[in-house]
């Protein structure tokens, strides 16, 4: 039998300083109206002196706040990036050490762009199976050190920003369905790369590449077909409980104005905020749930399909039923 929860909390935290298409004009060989008529991007936030772990902690205490709980409260923290600050600990780990929870279990999941939806899963999972109340799922992503700024092809889509949502338990269920789904990325079409030392008894050359790699146009393919599958499968899951809203990864505005023709929703049930904050991977569903909720587009009573994307290749999806 399977445990009852529901978000109670939503937090999220964005830098200040807004990176227009105009102001990469200035760098590279590229153009406003060429990054908004192939992505719908116009604007990006990217860190000052923030860092992944800053990001993350200040997101997980703003929905900690909004659930109204007390840090000492919690009881599981998952985490997710693909941008960390170091390759270990998790920044589930920072945020533990920050709010000052003694007794947690403390971990992050990597799924690429996909983490916030694996980390859904893994947190109600895990609140069943460790018997634990209240979990924090945190997404921080510092992508703007993570691109090629002399790659015109990918730095263009990337921004900055991190999201968390509360999980408790609850008298009825309003977190269910999840899907998790990959594919064998063969061609390495989409990864982060990872600098490392070479040493004396390898053929290994030492790297100091950190920046995300990807072939665009298969990243493309993949992500509409991924989309399209996950919201099907989704759909057929509710049944009679319909989907009232979508919240997509927020990759590309092509991919959701795609989604919305290639299926049976109507394009205002599908939030945008990729336009002012690009691609923040693994952050862009917490920060749009956050944005979603506070602008008063998520109703209390909303059936809302999360669908994610990204390196792996990985896909999936989950519903919440919005409850605050
Ligand atoms: N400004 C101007 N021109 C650019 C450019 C830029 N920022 N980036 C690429 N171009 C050029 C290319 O050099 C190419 O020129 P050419 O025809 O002279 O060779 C032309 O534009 C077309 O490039 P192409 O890569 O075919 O464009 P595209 O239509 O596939 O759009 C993406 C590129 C990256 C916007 C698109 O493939 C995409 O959105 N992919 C998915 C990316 C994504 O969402 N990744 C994260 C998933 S989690």
């Amino acid at each position: 039998m399977s445990i009852n929860t529901k978000i109670t909390g939503v937090g999220s935290y964005l830098p200040e300083t807004i990176v227009t298409n105009a102001m990469i004009e200035d760098i590279l060989d590229t153009s406003d109206e060429w990054i908004i008529k192939r992505t719908g991007i116009r604007q990006r936030r990217v860190v000052k002196d923030e860092t992944t772990t800053y990001m993350a902690v200040e997101a997980a205490k703003r929905a900690v706040e909004n659930a109204g709980i007390k840090s000492e409260n919690i009881e599981l923290i998952i985490g997710s990036t693909i941008s960390g600050d170091v390759s270990s600990p998790a920044i589930a780990s920072y945020v533990q050490r920050t709010l000052g929870c003694e007794n947690v279990a403390a971990m992050d999941v990597a799924a690429g762009c996909t983490g916030f939806i694996y980390a859904m899963a893994t947190a109600i999972s895990l609140m069943e199976t460790l018997n634990k109340n209240t979990a924090v799922v945190v997404a921080s992503e510092n992508l703007s050190c993570r691109s090629d700024w002399s790659d015109r092809s990918s730095c263009i889509l990337f921004g900055d920003g991190a999201g968390a949502v509360v999980i408790e338990r609850s008298e009825s269920n309003s977190i269910y369905h999840p899907v998790l789904h990959a594919i064998p990325d063969t061609d390495d079409v989409l990864y982060v790369a990872s600098s490392k030392y070479a040493h004396p008894w390898s053929k290994d050359i030492a790297t100091d590449d950190c920046a995300i790699r990807m072939d665009g146009k298969k990243v493309f393919a993949f992500a509409v077909d991924a989309v399209e599958k996950t919201l099907n499968e989704l759909t057929e899951l509710c049944g009679d409980k319909p989907i009232t809203k979508i919240i997509l990864h927020q990759a590309n505005n092509r991919i959701i104005r795609y989604a919305a023709t290639s299926s049976s929703y109507d394009k205002d049930q599908f939030f945008v905020n990729v336009d002012r904050l690009a691609n923040t991977s693994s952050a862009s569903i917490p920060l749009a749930i956050d944005e979603a909720a506070r602008e008063g587009w998520l109703k209390k009573g909303d059936v809302v399909a999360l669908v994610g994307f990204g390196a792996g290749l990985s896909y999936g999806g989950i519903i919440i039923e919005w409850a605050i």
